[in-house]
């Protein structure tokens, strides 16, 4: 065991993550010739990537020919409830388009048309077709996509490397430390700039679409710790169709393209209950709303009898669901032996995505923290209240390569870094401070927190949940002065479970605190108390932790408000501008 050594490791530019945007931003780095690493606390092919399973969204215009950028942008910002970063909505819109011929070039083999532009099918709250897919396995092609192409420019992949603490002067960052999962062997990385790609929090909620150890907050704490403030925490998206069982499937994703190709939502009395929630869009209205009408249509008892609702795709032939659904049909069918093509599924909302994230310029993807840049789920300011299934995918292409420019840029401009020792053997003795045999056992207090999440900051909240759950949250913080970590030669793995409950906790609170400051229902931000969405509140909220007594601190800021009349956009329609009325009113 080795403590207080290390490995030194150095590269012009540091990504943390080996998610679909950090791998896109290496390969923007290498390919202008600069040194890259990655590393991922994962195995490298598993990333959170591939459980973006339905498309992703470019305005070609391939089937509805009306589409363009400007309609994405318009989606994109009104049912984000106005408070998404226009600027950064617009880079999105504009340029997914090139972003996806570019993957589809590199071998992702997307759903083409007999004419060979990209086919698009319908996904929720989008104006037109605009979502290319591979079947529903669309993050798995582009992730297995720039790994090819990661290892045929060479970048190294270090995965099972656990990232504890950025290394700051002055405000500057100039690398990190990690240690090894399996030999817990550590190493400071030192590098010109670090681009943090580490996805979002929603696995600190009971149910949720994230697997175990990925989606704990990770990105959030190393960027609170360094002085970066993130926005929008509240804003958590909560995904319609999460499964039921068995148990420990619990939340897995049901994929959107379910909705997208038909699919019906009935509870148990028959009834197909979109019409009462969004009569015009029915199961294709956004996430938000669908997710709310599943919830409400199960607390008022019109639920099944596991406490889900139906979701049927069997009006579809076998054929039709293979071919566009092959994963969802695989996947009931081997972990509940149910053929879809015959009976409905049974779904519940699931936690799925963290909107809100660090705090960047929606530009060049940098924080507050010179030579530091954020990317992908982890970063903030695109989706505002509610995001549109398919855009997430476009982000990772679109700002993991802005990153990824952004950051050669600062690295070729850099003249000379300042280090500091005092950082490094701080980062070591924050490793060491958990080293201990404690009474307090790290899971257990993992499972607690997703108890709290779950009922405490669910799909609805309220001023007294939120109080109860924040207390909550800080009781188990006390505990971990007195935590058992034990490692050695054979395991390691006690340490990443704490440090990830260290971010998970401070995310955690974080999101609660956001939570308070929010007197209003908004998108995915749904109070019991403050029903209604008060056109006062189209503020962003901003976190960011006391350097000195390490507490968080809420603000309130309008970051950015749109500088144009939406009708110069496009010609909106009626729908749209009673929407806009209503944000505005
Ligand atoms: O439902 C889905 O396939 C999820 C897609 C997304 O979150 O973008």
């Amino acid at each position: 065991m080795i403590l207080n050594n290390h490995l030194t490791q150095i590269s012009n530019v540091l990504v943390i993550g080996c998610g679909g945007a950090g791998l896109r931003s290496a390969i923007e780095v290498k390919k202008a010739g600069l040194d890259v690493s990655i590393l991922g606390k994962r195995p490298r092919s598993d990333a959170h990537t591939v459980l973006a399973a339905g498309g992703i969204n470019a305005a070609f215009g391939n089937l509805d020919t009306e589409d363009s950028w400007q309609q994405h942008f318009v989606d994109t910002y009104l049912e984000g409830y106005g408070i998404g970063n226009p600027s950064k909505i617009e880079i999105m819109a504009k340029e997914a388009p090139f972003l996806v011929t570019e993957i589809d070039k590199w071998g992702a083999n997307f759903a083409k048309l007999e004419d060979g532009n990209f086919n698009q099918r319908y996904f929720g709250a989008h104006k037109y077709r605009r979502t290319c897919f591979s079947g529903d396995y669309t993050g798995l092609s582009i992730l297995k996509t720039l790994l090819k192409k990661v290892d045929d420019l060479k970048i190294p992949i270090y995965d099972s490397e656990y990232v504890t603490e950025l290394l700051i002067k002055k405000d500057i960052c100039f690398g990190a430390m990690s240690f090894n999962t399996c030999t817990a062997e550590r190493t400071i990385h030192l590098a010109d700039a670090v681009i943090i790609c580490t996805g979002g929090h929603t696995r600190i909620w009971k149910k949720s679409s994230s697997r175990k150890n990925e989606n704990t907050g990770d990105g959030y704490y190393l960027a609170l710790n360094a002085g970066c403030k993130l926005v929008d925490m509240e804003m958590v998206q909560f995904h319609p169709s999460g499964m039921l069982f068995p148990e420990e499937f619990e939340g897995t994703l049901v994929t959107e393209a379910v909705r997208g190709e038909g699919g019906k939502l009935i509870n148990n009395k028959g009834e197909r209950f979109m019409i009462n929630y969004d009569n015009e869009r029915m199961e294709l209205s956004t996430r938000d709303k669908v997710a709310l009408a599943n919830y409400n249509e199960i607390k008022e008892g019109r639920g099944t009898k596991r406490g889900g609702v139906y979701l049927d795709i069997s009006h579809k032939s076998k054929d039709f669901i293979i071919e566009k659904l092959p994963s969802i049909y695989k996947q009931f069918l081997e972990i509940q032996m149910l053929d879809i093509s015959k009976s409905p599924m049974e779904v519940a909302p699931t936690a799925h995505y963290s909107m809100g994230g660090i705090l960047v310029d929606p530009n060049n993807l940098s924080t507050s923290v010179k030579g530091l840049f954020a990317a992908g789920e982890v970063a903030g300011g695109l989706h505002g209240a509610n995001r549109l299934g398919g855009n997430s995918l476009a982000e990772i292409l679109v700002f993991g390569k802005r990153a990824g420019l952004a950051s050669i840029d600062y690295s070729k401009k850099l003249n000379q870094q300042e280090r500091s020792s005092k950082a490094i053997n701080s980062a070591h003795e924050n490793i060491n401070k958990f080293i201990k045999n404690g009474t307090e056992l790290v899971r257990p207090l993992h499972y607690e927190l997703r108890q709290i999440m779950w009922e405490n900051c669910g799909v609805i909240k309220s001023k007294d949940l939120l109080n109860i759950g924040l207390d909550k949250i800080r009781f188990i913080k006390t505990k971990l002065k007195d935590i058992d970590i034990r490692i050695n030669e054979h395991s390691c793995e006690d340490l990443a479970l704490i440090f990830d409950l260290q971010s998970s906790l401070i995310s955690a609170e974080a999101t609660i605190l956001s939570a308070l400051e929010r007197n209003e229902s908004r998108g995915a931000h749904q109070r019991s108390d403050f029903q209604r969405t008060d056109p006062k509140c189209e503020f962003n909220c901003l976190i960011q932790m006391d350097q000195t007594s390490q507490k968080l601190k809420v603000s309130k800021s309008t970051l950015k408000k749109l500088n144009k009349p939406l009708q110069n956009f496009v010609n909106i329609s009626s729908r749209e501008e009673n929407f806009k009325n209503k944000l505005l009113e």
